[in-house]
């Protein structure tokens, strides 16, 4: 039986819809939420990703203030900014586009975001409080996944999930939040020997490895749910993720599309981040 298509784009529009209500209500007490975007460089893709961004701002009544630095930028520059918009009441949430020049270092970067503005969840205080379940802004891509995998319906609780990509960005934080949902979790990656032996007992399967086709459907078990973060350009321009799509979806019982799928709900959850710093709320107490 042909898999269940899990509707990203539907998902993340219909979450957008509740999220304007929530800017609305706080513009109502005098708060507009503000996300100050920082790029450095041309990368196409940083560029096509930070667009999404600042337009999913728009849809919802997020203010958005983009800071387009050189690829030159030196990391003083980069700091100094980070500094004013660190000290900006108009501002409520800071991401820094990634990757970064090679004259940047990262690290420092990120660990001068103040932890209250820190909406990608990089900051390491907020890796330390995903770490121990207590996020409060937990990194958008693999908060994406979660619900995503919500709206399946299934409970995995007790379940085999696997993860596969290591990254800071989705692999690592991802895996923590399915431990904390009681999963039982593997992370596989570029290293990891036979592949598809871990592959092939998961519940859930997460895979963000940035490998066009890596994923075929002798690596899926019958019923798997299969969420596909890739994202990548083939010779021909099209976009496709890192699993085989039309043969996964034979063995899956839900799998997300690419495009389509994590996508958008990566870029609702950075304004679903914002408006919970403009809200100042504590963990919890917003969804
Ligand atoms: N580059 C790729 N994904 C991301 C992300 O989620 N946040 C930031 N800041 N940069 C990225």
């Amino acid at each position: 039986m042909s898999a269940r298509v899990i509707d990203g784009r539907a998902l993340a529009t219909g979450l957008r819809v509740k999220y304007a209500e929530s800017v609305a209500e706080l513009v109502r007490n005098g708060i507009v939420p503000g996300l100050a975007v920082v790029m450095i460089g041309s990368d196409p893709a940083s560029h096509l990703y930070v667009r999404n961004k600042i337009r999913a701002c728009d849809e919802c009544g997020v203010r958005s203030f983009l800071h387009a630095l050189s690829a030159d930028a030196t990391e003083a520059e980069v700091l100094d900014l980070i500094g004013e918009l660190n000290a900006d009441p108009s501002v409520h949430g800071i991401l820094v586009q990634l990757p970064l020049p090679p004259q940047i270092d990262v690290r420092r970067v990120l660990e001068t975001i103040a932890v209250d503005k820190d909406v990608d969840g990089f900051h390491l205080y907020n890796v330390g409080a995903l770490t121990v379940g207590e996020s409060i802004f937990p990194p958008c891509t693999p908060y994406g996944v979660q619900l995503l995998i919500d709206q399946t319906g299934i409970e995995i609780e007790g379940k085999h999930a696997v993860v596969v990509g290591a990254s800071n960005i989705v692999g690592k934080p991802m895996a923590l939040m399915l431990l904390q949902r009681l999963a039982t979790v593997t992370i596989c990656h570029a290293r990891t020997v036979n592949l598809a032996h871990h592959t092939i007992s998961a519940d859930v399967l997460v895979v963000a490895a940035g490998k066009p086709g890596l994923i075929v459907p002798q690596m899926v078990k019958q019923g798997a749910v299969v969420i596909d973060v890739g994202i990548n350009k083939l010779a021909d321009g099209k976009i496709v993720g890192d699993v085989d799509f039309e043969g996964v979806r034979d063995k899956a019982s839900w799998i997300t599309p690419v495009p389509g799928g994590v996508g958008p709900m990566t870029v609702t959850m950075l304004i679903r981040n914002t408006i919970r710093s403009a809200q100042r709320l504590p963990a919890g107490s917003f969804d």
